[in-house]
């Protein structure tokens, strides 16, 4: 019998099923239509997969307890999935979803299937195709018996760190891993807008070609900043265009970027729980804003904008700065991932244990890097550190490459270079680290046209003054 089964042969459901194949499991497959399973068959002859045309021979396929991995389209085709299946499942049995479903709906199916003595699990599951074949990071979030039953399922296919740790661990109840990957997702949008960002002013302003900067980024990718993405932003700078047959491909690539949604999630959700998830929203608002395109060429003929000025900064001085300031940003950019974490645990009964979901990080998904191995020592040494950028590592860091961010953001203000990421993460340092800050005019304020109260800095109690 099959050890384990997984429905939607699309492209990530079929490669996880070839990964579990190539750990020595019996994969059963189904694929709404038909023909799709066929195919996939057909093309791995051989293998020790079993195709069903029906959901009840597919079930049959299975041992007990079943296991089934969904892998289709996230929101109602989940549901309608999980009711077909259900009339031929067995109490005990283990429906897992791996596909980008929001966590509510995750939270919901752990709830109604629990109610029918059936297990759930919310796969988080980020690497992309080449991950989901090779090793992901995976992100469960299930009955913690559960994980004990699917976990060396999950372990064998999943990525593993330098260190040999499995890139899957239980995080929590219910919705708590695709809670997991949906942040992952908001620090990638966050991740990713940063090096945008580096890139667009060394190149407007530094005037640095991409071939150079390819070189610049191999280098960083050698020490703190290495990361996938710092990886693959060298070989896109490099990558030659045979279109036009001269210079490279990205400067043929139109400056307008799509999303698929988690983003907007992560930030919608920070809003809801009062987290200051700034930088992670500039990742989400500068998609939205390249979007405007038409809006921005006619804007960009009715302003005028500053002539380029380097202040006398060295290119080699520019360089360090640049890099300086995404180290800087990408901390901070954490810093707020975690916060919200922490928020999300509080407020779902979730007890995140935020060195496991760094451990997770570190290999199998797109924000994999370095810095990931001393944020799981960080949050190892302190349970209850409050914000990252506490930790006597990342304050260490900060104060390193702080400057370079203020000099960063301060060169981009000067010279109207769009850098929202980088001047969010500023602003939330600067707003961290201030004692006194400027709330007090707020509470004046609300108090001058609401009778909202204030507080007192030297007399317990609340109090209102008559204004006028
Ligand atoms: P990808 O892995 O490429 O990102 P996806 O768009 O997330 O794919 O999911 C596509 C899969 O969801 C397909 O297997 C699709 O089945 P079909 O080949 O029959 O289209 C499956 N799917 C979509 N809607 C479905 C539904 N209502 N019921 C069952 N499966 C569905």
């Amino acid at each position: 019998m099959a050890n384990i089964g997984v429905i939607g042969m699309a492209v990530m459901g079929k490669n996880l099923a070839l990964n579990l194949e190539s750990r020595g499991y019996e994969v059963a497959i189904y694929n709404r239509t038909h023909s799709v399973t066929e195919e996939v068959l057909r093309e791995n002859e051989g293998l020790n997969l079993v195709g069903s045309e029906s959901i009840e021979k597919f079930v049959g396929l299975l041992e007990r307890p079943r296991k089934i991995i969904i892998m289709v389209k996230a929101g109602n085709p989940v549901d309608m999935t999980i009711e077909s299946l259900i009339p031929y499942l067995d109490k005990g049995d283990i429906i897992i979803d791996g596909g980008n479903s929001f966590f509510r709906d995750s939270e919901r199916r752990y709830r109604s299937l629990k109610e029918k003595g059936l297990n759930f699990v919310g796969l988080g599951v980020s690497g992309g195709e080449t991950g989901a074949r090779f090793g992901p990071a995976l992100m469960p979030g299930c009955d913690k018996e559960v994980y004990q039953e699917i976990k060396p399922y999950l372990e064998s296919i999943a990525a593993r760190a330098e260190d040999g740790l499995a890139c899957s661990a239980w995080l929590g109840t219910g919705g708590a891993g695709h809670y997991v990957k949906m942040v992952h997702n908001g620090i990638e949008y966050a991740d990713m807008e940063q090096i945008a960002e580096t890139y667009f002013l060394l190149k407007n302003l530094g005037g640095i070609s991409n071939l150079d900067q390819a070189d610049l980024f191999d280098q960083w990718n050698k020490g703190e900043l290495s990361s996938y993405l710092i990886e693959i932003t060298s070989n896109i700078l490099k990558e030659a265009d045979d279109t036009a047959k001269s210079g490279q491909l990205l400067d043929y690539i139109e400056d307008i970027s799509l999303q698929k949604g988690t983003g907007k999630w992560t930030n919608l959700e920070a809003v809801e729980l009062g987290v200051d998830s700034s930088v992670l929203a500039a990742g989400l608002n500068a998609r939205v804003m390249s979007m405007l395109k038409d809006e921005r060429i006619k804007a960009s003929h009715v302003f005028s904008r500053p002539q380029p000025n380097l202040g006398g900064m060295e290119i080699e001085e520019l360089k360090d700065v640049a890099r300086q300031a995404l180290l800087a940003t990408k901390i901070i950019a954490y810093a707020q991932g975690f916060a919200l974490y922490k928020a999300a645990g509080a407020a779902y009964g979730w007890d995140l244990e935020y060195d496991v979901i760094a451990q997770i990080f570190r290999a199998g998904c797109i924000i994999r890097s370095s810095l990931l191995n001393p944020m799981m020592e960080a949050f190892k040494n302190n349970k209850d550190l409050e914000n990252l950028m506490l930790d006597p590592y990342f304050t260490g860091l900060l104060e390193e490459n702080i400057q370079g961010l203020r000099d960063f953001v301060t060169l981009a203000v000067q010279n109207a270079i769009p850098v929202p990421a980088m001047a969010a993460a500023l602003s939330y340092f600067d707003t961290y680290i201030c004692e006194n800050g400027s709330a007090n005019m707020i509470q004046a304020q609300r108090d001058y046209f609401g009778s909202h109260t204030y507080r007192r800095v030297d007399i317990e109690g609340s109090f209102h003054h008559e204004w006028e």
